[in-house]
């Protein structure tokens, strides 16, 4: 009897997750524009092309900058980023690839926090994107959901300047060791993006550090070789579709582990 009234609330509740809008899977998206997604954008216009990849999903929620969870689409950040114009960025293939692996997974709630053009100091603990971080992060568990995991893209403002870069590794394992402290989630996993080696300086010593930190459950996925548009600085559509799930494969194989 007790089996089958857990196995009946088994089955009611993701239904009404669904319908309270409260996701149960909740994941956080920041860092600079390129997880604030330019793809499509060109001359501060966005195409629209939304790839199948990125399409819209009964599961798939976004907590906007009024803090309310709404069905998420394209552009994730378009009301967070917002002295840009936004387009495609790895989030919704993200989710999408979450969901088709396991389509038991539940519903998926998307945070984006990313801002373009913000160096790692300006992340730092204290400051306005870092207080907006841990709040809209605290928004989104108070319904029950659970924080799954933190993608982090960012270090192309950091790449610029040899003092910069050497200074980037320190700088971000101090945000990341503050953030977990913050949001009480000492393990939370962290999902780093390596950047593409492009027309920076000093890319290639960020790009060490991203891929060379060492703390508990920091994975990373490299963006090296996606092709980027022509400002030779932001990832197509079609990159972010591959950053997105390369992201997402991070994650499955994480948790599988
Ligand atoms: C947008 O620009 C204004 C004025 O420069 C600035 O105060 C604000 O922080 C910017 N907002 C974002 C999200 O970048
Ligand atoms: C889901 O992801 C896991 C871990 O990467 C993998 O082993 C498994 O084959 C995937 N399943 C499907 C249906 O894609
Ligand atoms: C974050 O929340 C704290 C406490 O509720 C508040 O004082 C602060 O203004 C908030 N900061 C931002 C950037 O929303």
């Amino acid at each position: 009897m007790v089996q089958f009234l857990l196995l009946l609330l088994g089955m009611i509740s993701p239904l009404y997750a669904t319908a309270a809008n409260r996701p149960t899977n909740i994941f956080i998206l920041a860092g600079q524009s390129n997880m604030a997604g330019r793809g499509g954008v060109r001359h501060h216009v966005w195409d629209g092309i939304i790839p199948p990849e990125c399409k819209q999903d009964p599961f798939i929620f976004r907590l906007n900058a009024k803090l309310t969870w709404e069905p998420a689409k394209e552009p994730l950040h378009k009301d967070i980023d917002l002295n840009e114009t936004t387009g495609i960025g790895p989030g919704m293939a993200f989710a999408n690839t979450v969901l088709n692996n396991d389509s038991g997974f539940g519903t998926i709630g998307l945070v984006p926090c990313a801002v373009g053009g913000t160096s790692i100091r300006e992340w730092e603990h204290g400051t306005l994107l870092y207080n907006q971080l841990v709040n809209r992060t605290n928004v989104a568990r108070k319904g029950g959901g659970r924080i799954r995991a933190i993608l982090w893209y960012q270090g192309e403002s950091d790449s610029i300047t040899r003092q910069d870069a050497t200074s980037y590794e320190k700088n971000l394992k101090r945000f990341f060791t503050n953030l977990r402290v913050d949001l009480r989630l000492p393990v939370v996993p962290i999902i780093q993006v390596a950047l593409p080696s492009i027309s920076y300086r000093y890319d290639d010593i960020v790009r060490q550090t991203q891929g060379g930190m060492k703390l508990q459950n920091l994975l990373y996925v490299d963006a090296n070789g996606l092709e980027l548009q022509d400002d030779q600085m932001h990832l197509t559509t079609q990159s972010q579709v591959r950053l997105g799930k390369r992201l997402a494969d991070a994650f499955l194989q994480f948790q599988s582990s």
